[in-house]
């Protein structure tokens, strides 16, 4: 197997495992990520996702150049289709997803990262979308996932040069959330470990209606908060959550 999916108590892992190819993403790998990631939507008492690389030098150099060669057009729009597919699952997955990025993360490495609900870097990672040097365009998401998160301005300058973006730069743009002072793993361990103290569904419903800012006009994506809000207000661990406050002690979630 080119996937690993490992638990560490509450917390999934998931490692691409082809440090050969720099973890490049064949089709097939692709189908194993899917897989994956619906195991993991199917896992009890799971509270995140860490998807990370085998070895030190990279997280994921891309999709498979070999493969990408010499293929019937009809077969690249289904590649492309195919990796967006995969990666959007992690959109609907019950728990939130990061990125742990050790090394480079290129092409769709670097899509697969943006397409997590957090990123952290080790000081080593170096981001990129060098498609452009291919004669190619990112196609697993890539054009539409860096901008929302970085700005237009900034996305169109990535791709359009196919720079490299290190850790640094990235934390300063906001292309991740942090660079991991010491060990990538544990860093991403302790950033879980925010999801195993609060609601599973409000956590869900923050995520959901974050997600929809990047589709909607102000109007509908406020009566979409509007919607949630209401129905975060109205689960049992929101009563638990303020009467906890009222009484000055800690709550205890029960996710429902
Ligand atoms: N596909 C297939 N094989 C890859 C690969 C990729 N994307 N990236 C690296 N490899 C393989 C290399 O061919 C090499 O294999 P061999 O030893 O059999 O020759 C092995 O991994 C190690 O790579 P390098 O020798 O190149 O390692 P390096 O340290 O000299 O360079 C690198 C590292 C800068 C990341 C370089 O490998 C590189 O530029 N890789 C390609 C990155 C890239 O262009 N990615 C975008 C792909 S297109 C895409 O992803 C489209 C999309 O939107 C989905």
């Amino acid at each position: 197997m080119s996937v690993e999916l490992t638990r560490n108590g509450d917390i999934a892992v998931l490692t691409l495992n082809r440090p050969e190819a720099l973890n490049a993403l064949s089709f097939a790998i692709l189908r194993e990520i899917g897989s994956a990631f619906d195991e993991v939507a199917a896992m009890e008492g799971i509270r995140a996702l860490l998807v990370t690389g085998a070895g030190d030098k990279a997280f994921c150099a891309g999709a498979d150049i070999k493969e990408l060669r010499h293929r019937p057009l009809m077969n690249q729009l289904t590649g492309a289709e195919l990796g967006q597919a995969v990666f959007a699952k992690l959109d609907t997955l019950p728990v939130p997803s990061v990125a742990l990025v050790n090394g480079y993360a290129f092409g769709g490495g670097s899509e697969l990262a943006l397409a997590c609900t957090f990123r952290i870097a080790s000081p080593n990672a170096v981001f990129g979308l060098p498609e452009i040097k291919l004669g190619l365009i990112p196609g697993y998401g890539g054009t539409q996932r860096l901008p929302r998160l970085v700005g237009e301005g900034r996305a169109l300058e990535i791709i359009m040069t196919g720079r490299n973006v290190k850790a640094e730069e990235a934390e300063r743009i906001g292309l991740v959330n942090a660079v991991a002072e010491g060990d990538l793993m544990e860093a991403g361990l302790d950033f879980a470990g925010w999801f195993t103290r609060y609601s599973l569904p409000a956590l869900q419903f923050a995520r959901r209606a974050v997600q929809r800012a990047g589709d909607l006009p102000l109007t509908e994506g406020l009566r979409v908060e509007a919607e949630l809000s209401t129905m975060a207000y109205r689960m049992n661990d929101a009563e638990e959550g303020m009467a906890a406050f009222d009484e000055k002690r800690k709550p205890e979630f029960k996710d429902a």
